[in-house]
């Protein structure tokens, strides 16, 4: 379980997260609020990316900024995807096989899961490109992959629909859906938390404003489509 207590989180002056107190335990929890309202920032503090300003993140009842080696021991457990896709230089095998070769498998054991998972999208015609030759959409997706391959605790994902095309955010959701690790997505896609569901929580202006039942959103769903 990870645990928030009174957190703040402030580039340079300025807070872009205040008073966040939440339990991150369900299979899938949204993060909804406005452009710049400080979802980004709320994920890559519970992910042990950023150290919290002020307050706790807890990870099982410990607070893994007090120990380095536990911190690293608990990013393994943790994973985060970026908005905007970080892939490495290799191809795009090479990539999702790398995460897997940290954690101690072969190189080619590695590749074969990498390749697995490539088919499972529907990615093994790329399988050989590098990074510079993706397109947006692809780079996503080739990250998102890279992420799902893993047998993680957590995985924190930052609105990873946002540039897939209809048949592969199909794709992507039932790989998100089939995954057994707990999720916290920060997303845009209003429809996304319809067809998975899960805790929906909203913020603004950094504070958490609550939570709010998928009956209630879906009513505001309707109103705003
Ligand atoms: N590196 C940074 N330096 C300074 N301010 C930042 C930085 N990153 C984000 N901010 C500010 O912190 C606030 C929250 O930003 P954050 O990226 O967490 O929002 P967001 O909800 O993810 O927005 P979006 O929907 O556009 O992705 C914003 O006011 C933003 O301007
Ligand atoms: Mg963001």
């Amino acid at each position: 379980m990870i645990l928030l207590k009174d957190v703040w989180y402030l580039y340079g002056e300025k807070p872009a997260i205040k008073e966040i107190n939440l339990t991150l335990k369900d299979d899938i929890t949204y993060i909804i609020g406005p452009n710049g309202s400080g979802k980004t920032t709320l994920l890559k503090v519970s992910s042990l990316i950023f150290r919290p300003t002020r307050g706790e993140v807890l990870y099982n009842g410990e607070n893994p900024w007090r120990d380095k080696k536990k911190l690293l021991k608990l990013r393994k457990k943790v994973v985060y995807v970026h908005e905007k896709p970080i892939l490495l230089r290799g191809r795009v095998i090479d990539n999702v096989a790398f995460p897997l070769v940290l954690r101690g498998y072969t190189p080619s054991d590695a590749k074969d899961r990498a390749r697995e998972i490539l088919r499972e999208i529907g990615l093994e015609s790329i399988e050989n490109k590098r990074r510079r030759e993706l397109s947006a959409g692809q780079a996503q997706l080739v990250s998102l992959c890279r992420a799902l391959i893993l047998d993680a605790e957590y995985i924190f994902l930052d609105e990873p629909t946002n540039m897939l095309d209809i048949e592969n955010r199909e794709k992507i959701i039932e790989l998100i859906g089939k995954k057994k690790a707990k999720k916290i997505i920060a997303t845009h896609d209003l429809a996304l938390p319809l067809q998975l569901t899960g805790r929906i929580l909203l913020i603004k202006d950094g504070k958490l404003w609550g939570e709010i039942t998928l009956d209630e959103y879906r009513s505001m769903f309707l109103n705003i489509h």
